[in-house]
Parts: C-alpha cells; structure tokens; sequence
C-alpha cells in the first residue's frame, strides 16, 4: 500500500517549478503546473532517461500549412537523452499516448496541521503547523 510522504514546502517549489525527491525507494520528479501538482517517475520509460533535468515545453498544434498555435507551455517534459516528451498532466508520451506512460504517483498538498495528526512520512525535513506541504503517495 502507498504511504504518503512529505516531500517540499509549496514554498520551495513555485509554479513552473519541479524537485527531485525520493519516496518508497524511487526517484520522483514533482512539478507545479500553475499551482496544480504533478509527480512522475523520475525514469524515462524509453531507456531511463532522467526526466527531472528535461527540458518544459508546450504542443505546437496546426489546423492548415503555415497557421499554427502553441498551447500549454510548460506541462510537456522532454527526456534529455532521446527527447521523447511525456504530458505532466498524464504521463502519456506524445509518440504513442496508450502505450508509452510515465509513471504517476498521486500528490496532493496539505496543511502542516494535518501532517500532525499524520499517517504520513517526513523523512528528510521538519513540518511546521503555520506551512503548506506537497504529500506524494508511493
Ligand atoms: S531514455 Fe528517454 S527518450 Fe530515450
């Protein structure tokens, strides 16, 4: 079963932002999407490529040649090593969305005051009632 674990203060990861951090064992890269957050295994599902030194990108979608629209800056991860990119949101890589995934893990935020009350796992830093947390289950 997943444990909760208490991995940064919402503080230290602004929007645009990602972390490395590790829980249960695995590496997982957190990402803040405009206040919303995301967490992905922090391994490529081509050849382990380490997704949290990729590149943030967006889609380029063209209806017709020479119109074009780009949407969704920033929620596309590209893997550094054969820049397969992958959808924050989803993990679905943009080759082939049903077949190809980034692991997910659920992520949450809460209040240090709940932290308290727990089950959860703050293993590499101290909580404070008075802060908000970001909680990965893994
Ligand atoms: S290891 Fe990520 S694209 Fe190849």
């Amino acid at each position: 079963m997943a444990k909760k674990h208490v991995v940064a203060a919402v503080s230290e990861l602004p929007p645009g932002g990602r972390k490395l951090v590790e829980a249960s064992g695995r590496a997982i890269v957190v990402f803040n999407l405009g206040g919303e957050y995301f967490a992905l295994a922090n391994r490529c599902p081509h050849r382990g490529g380490d997704l949290s030194k990729g590149l943030l990108t967006g889609l380029v979608l063209s209806g017709e040649p020479g119109e074009y629209e780009y949407i969704r800056q920033g929620e596309i991860v590209r893997c550094p090593w054969h820049n397969w990119e992958f959808d924050i949101r989803t993990g679905k890589s943009w080759c082939d969305p049903e077949k190809v995934k980034a692991r997910r893990f659920g992520v949450s935020v809460e209040k240090g005051a709940k932290l308290i009350e727990g089950p959860y796992v703050a293993e590499t830093f101290k909580v404070s009632v008075e802060n908000d947390y970001v909680v990965v289950e893994a």
